[in-house]
């Protein structure tokens, strides 16, 4: 029948431009390069507007996660990086946006509750921060987390997988730990010492127990989402489960984490890099004059870890703190 016929040749031409489409639409991929050659870091900007248009669930470019407490002052979070999506957990307050279910082990517990709340929907970094603007280990010459955020070169996580946000060796480089043969005192340097190779044993059963772990203290990193996932959710699940259950202390078990985290992103036990190349790579900044452990003009290890109140107008020139404009 003619309608029969007809509409045989409408289906026919259709597939006709569908293998057409599809055809093209290779062609012009392979004239773009790959989708493995573009796998190197692009701004959200360029894929995320479009994306979104369609409707689609496109991952974030980066996002923030802060560990806080309800006292802590996060406005300049706002303040200063208004675009970016941040994950503000409030450890002590139990109806915040974001929380944790038991508030034990410091930021280790919002950042693990994060990675596993989050594991599917990671964005292409995560940025694991403390929530004052000024803290001693900084890794700035006035110890102020903004410029640290804002140099933070997002293609080199990715590239690297993880970084810590600090490039000096003090504190934690080149050993801070040597977990088979731990100083037996009674300091939380020694008892996280004492404590390490137990714990290792428990998360990482079928790993050796390294001899010495030397990272960057401080337990503020930024990870690639691939490298998250480089270890399975249920081994995060265990790491959590274990802060939520264990007799340490948390200044003793989130110490633990703080010189773990790195190996839980599968980086060499003792991951510290030239202070120098740290610094480009991760911050851009590729004219420092350094050695191996640190570079002139950017850190000061002060010998007070509280902050005076009204930093940095307040504070700089006394009590064995940097002046001002030290650096300059
Ligand atoms: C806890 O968080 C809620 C929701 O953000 C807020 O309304 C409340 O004031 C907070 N509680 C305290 C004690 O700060
Ligand atoms: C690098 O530092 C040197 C000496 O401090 C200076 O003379 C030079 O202009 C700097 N180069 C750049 C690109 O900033």
């Amino acid at each position: 029948m003619l309608w029969r016929r007809r509409y045989r040749r409408s289906t026919l031409l259709l597939i006709v431009s569908l293998i057409a489409l599809v055809y093209l639409h290779n062609f012009s991929r392979r004239l773009l390069g790959s989708p493995a050659a573009h796998r190197a870091y692009q701004p959200s900007w360029r894929n995320t507007n479009h994306a979104k248009r369609l409707g689609k669930d496109v991952p974030e470019e980066k996002e923030l996660v802060v560990a806080s407490v309800e006292s802590d002052d996060t406005r300049w979070l706002n303040l200063h990086f208004d675009t970016w999506k941040k994950n503000v957990y409030v450890v002590d307050n139990a109806s915040a946006p974001l929380t944790v279910s038991v508030n034990k082990g410091r930021e280790a517990m919002p950042f693990l509750t994060y990675i596993i709340d989050r594991y599917d929907t990671l964005p292409d970094v995560s940025i694991f921060i403390h929530s004052s603007r000024y803290q001693w280990h900084n890794e700035d010459p006035m110890y102020d987390g903004v410029p640290v955020l804002r140099r933070l070169r997002l293609e080199h996580v990715l590239k690297r997988g993880y970084v810590s946000l600090r490039c000096t060796w003090e504190k934690g480089c080149p050993a801070e730990l040597t977990p088979l043969h731990p100083f037996y005192r009674n300091d939380e340097r020694s008892l996280a010492e004492q404590a390490y190779a137990s714990v290792f044993r428990q998360l990482f059963p079928r790993d050796e127990v390294p001899g010495v772990v030397g990272a960057h203290c401080s337990s503020q990193f930024a990870v690639s989402r691939a490298r998250v996932r480089a270890r399975p959710k249920r081994q995060y699940e265990r790491i959590r489960d274990w802060l939520a259950t264990t007799d340490l202390d948390d200044v003793v078990s989130s110490r633990v984490l703080e010189y773990m985290w790195h190996i839980i992103f599968r980086m060499q036990a003792v991951d510290c890099q030239d202070a120098g190349e740290c610094f480009c790579q991760t911050f851009g900044l590729c004219n420092l004059t350094c050695d191996r452990e640190k570079c002139r003009k950017r850190y000061w290890l002060p010998d007070h870890k509280t902050m005076p109140a009204g930093w940095p107008e307040n504070g700089p020139g006394t009590n064995g703190w940097p002046e001002k404009g030290w650096a300059d």
